[in-house]
This record gives C-alpha cells, structure tokens and sequence, in this order.
C-alpha cells in the first residue's frame, strides 16, 4: 500500500493562564502565554470524502453527517464557510501532545490546527483575528460563554493581556521567567467549573463580584512585576491568586499538593492554571531551582512536568 501524501499541514500550541482565569470570563483581565513544548499538529490528506480523525482519542467523523456540536466537524465547516468552499475530499488527521480537559487549552489548540492545515490546503490566509474567532465560535461547544483568551492565545503564539471584548495585547517580560507545568492527571472540563462558578456568582453576587475585583488588581500588579522582572513579588502574586480561585471554589486537594510540593521545594510561586478541579498547576522557579521543583512534583504525584520560559524579547 503507497502512503497516503500530506497536502498541507499545521499546528498550534497549548496555553497556560498565568493570572485571572474565571475573573476573566466577568471582565477582568487576564495574563496567558503559549507553551510551545506542547502542541497540537493536523495534516491534510487526499480522500473520497471529508472525514476529521484524531486518532489518539479514537474519534472519527465523516463532517457531511457529523452533529452540529461535534467540535472536529465544527471547525472544518467553519473554515469552509468563511472561505465559501463546499467540504473537500480530504481527511484531516490531528495529533496532540496537549493532555484533554486539564487547563491547556487542548481544544483550542486542535481546532486551530486544524484550520490552519486547511487554510495551507486550500491556499488560503485569514487573519489571526478572523483564524481566532473561528476557534472561538468551536469553544463555545466546550462551555457556553467562554472569554476568549484560549483561542486568542493559540492563535496569537505570544504572551497576551487579555480583556474579553477587547483586542488582545501582545506584552514581554523584562526578564526570563521559568515555569514548570504540572499535570495533577484528574481530568476537569471547563465546563463543569465555569458552570458552577456561575451559579455560585448567582447566587451571591456581592461576594464573587468582590473575589472576581481583587484577582483583577492582582492581574494589573503581576503585568507590572512581570515587565520589570520582579520574580520574587509575581511568585507571592501567583500564590494569592490560587488562595483565590480555592474561595471561588475551583480548587481540588491535588492542585493544592502539588502547588505546596512545589513551594517547599524552593518554587517563588504555584497556583492552578485554567479550569481548575483538575488539570494542570504551573509554579515560577529560578532556572538552578528547577529540576529538584521538578521531582518534588512528580514525587507528589505529577503526572507529567512540562518546563517552559517567558523570555524577554
Ligand atoms: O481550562 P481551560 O484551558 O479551558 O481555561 C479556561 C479559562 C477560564 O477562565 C476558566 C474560562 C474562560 O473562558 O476564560
């Protein structure tokens, strides 16, 4: 049997939050950078008919029958729609190194590649604003209003200041900053912390409008403390914001051990990073300190430990 040949291929990273996730689903703002040491890559080959697989889920789809809230076929008729092009005859395969449902923006990483390995097929270019509110419209399917930021942070590929409603600001560190991302291995969707988030901010206001307010003025400090390089003040900052996200209720008892693993063993600061209840904790480390943060983690029970810098440009 001849392999089948790749017509065009793409990719696109995941994310963590470093400040402000939830706040920034009422407003506030929020700080995300890309993690290009994980990836979600898609690549278009020749077919009889339009079918998206990601093979290491075990999905499959063929988009002409596929439901409307099927997120594979969601994007592929999206990109066809914005470009007036009826579905091909390709099957699109993406592959991702991203771990589901753990606060690394998986699903918007993957939707982007996918569009992006059909915009090189069909020889087309969008802008990133355009590329991200198509992904945008594919995480509504994950929980129904999200930000923003996931698939403005794929999209863009950089650091990002971010406001719902607003265009994105591209922002750098003043100095490296080094993080290790570890993964708790408890799966969490978004959507079930969102949703809850949201009833308990129905069902007292004034008190999650008050938490939502002080993750803010944490938001604007840390984007200060972060352009003049000060690691020892945004470590405190990301420890308050997990104080926070633990009394909006989005924490669980292993984020918790992995963010104390990591401070005992030298890290300046731990906090959860996304949807919380699961998923992934991110913890600021000096580049000597990072391996033996590294194993305390994975002695605490990591499942994986990812490292990734913000360097100054
Ligand atoms: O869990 P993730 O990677 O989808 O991040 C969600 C971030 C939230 O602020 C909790 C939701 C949102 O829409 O911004």
């Amino acid at each position: 049997m001849t392999t089948p040949q790749v017509i065009a291929a793409g990719q696109a990273p995941g994310k963590i939050i470093l400040f402000g996730e939830h706040a920034v689903v009422y407003g506030r703002p929020a700080i995300a950078a890309p993690v290009f040491q994980l990836q979600a890559h898609a690549r278009v080959f020749a077919d009889h008919e339009c079918i998206v697989e990601a093979p290491d889920i075990g999905h499959r789809v063929r988009v002409e029958n596929a439901p409307d809230d099927n997120p594979l076929a969601r994007i592929v008729r999206l990109v066809c729609n914005h470009l007036g092009q009826p579905l091909p005859a390709w099957r699109v395969e993406v592959r991702s190194d991203i771990p589901i449902a753990s606060g690394l923006g998986s699903g918007a990483a993957a939707a982007a590649a996918i569009a992006r390995a059909l915009l090189a097929a069909f020889e087309a270019e969008i802008s990133p604003e355009q590329l991200s509110a198509l992904v945008y419209e594919v995480e509504r399917l994950h929980h129904g209003s999200p930000s923003g930021v996931d698939n403005t942070v794929v999209v863009c590929g950089r650091p990002v200041w971010f406001v719902r409603g607003q265009p994105p600001e591209p922002f750098a560190a003043g100095a490296p900053l080094h993080l290790l991302v570890a993964d708790t291995g408890v799966a969490s969707p978004t959507r079930i912390a969102v949703g809850d988030v949201r009833a308990a901010w129905q069902a007292d206001p004034g008190r999650f409008e008050m938490l939502f307010d002080r993750v803010g003025a944490l938001v604007w400090q840390a984007r200060r403390w972060i352009e003049d390089g000060q690691t020892a003040a945004l470590g405190e900052a990301m420890n308050e914001n997990h104080t926070l996200l633990n009394a909006i209720g989005v924490g669980s008892e292993e984020l918790d051990r992995l963010c104390e693993a990591a401070r005992s063993a030298g890290a300046r600061g731990a906090k959860l990073s996304g949807g919380g209840r699961g998923g992934n904790m991110i913890a600021l480390v000096e580049a000597g300190a990072r391996a033996h943060v590294e194993q305390a983690l994975l002695a605490a029970g990591a499942r994986q430990v990812v490292a990734t810098s913000l360097l100054p440009v």
